[in-house]
């Protein structure tokens, strides 16, 4: 599976939903995530975030975004259309630890 790290975070560009053929991303106020029971790993939308945020569970070091990604896809709405980016986006990208920051 594919999951959603921590530049999304504030970031959310959206570009991603446009993009999957299996609409399994999710939309928490922050970050959207992936459902991992739902992604069929084609690798589409990796490329398509600004943010570079999009990347293989196969990456070391993912378990705890996987953990995050499996549990809100579980609880947020899904999400398949994109919306306006916050106006901030572009400042917000590559802000350290964002999830102690800013998510919530
Ligand atoms: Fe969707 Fe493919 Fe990205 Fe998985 S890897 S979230 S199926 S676009
Ligand atoms: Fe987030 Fe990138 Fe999608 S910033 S909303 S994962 S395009």
């Amino acid at each position: 599976t594919y999951v959603v790290t921590d530049n999304c975070i504030r970031c959310k560009y959206m570009d991603c939903v446009e993009v999957c053929p299996v609409d399994c991303f999710y939309e928490g106020e922050n970050m959207l995530v992936i459902n991992p029971s739902e992604c069929i790993d084609c690798g589409v939308c990796e490329p398509e975030c600004p943010a570079e945020a999009i990347l293989p569970d196969t990456e070391s070091g993912l378990e705890s975004w996987l953990e995050l990604n499996a549990k809100y896809s579980a609880e947020w709405p899904n999400i398949t259309v994109k919306g306006d980016a916050p106006a901030d986006a572009d400042e917000m990208s590559g802000v350290e630890n964002k999830l102690e920051k800013f998510f919530s």
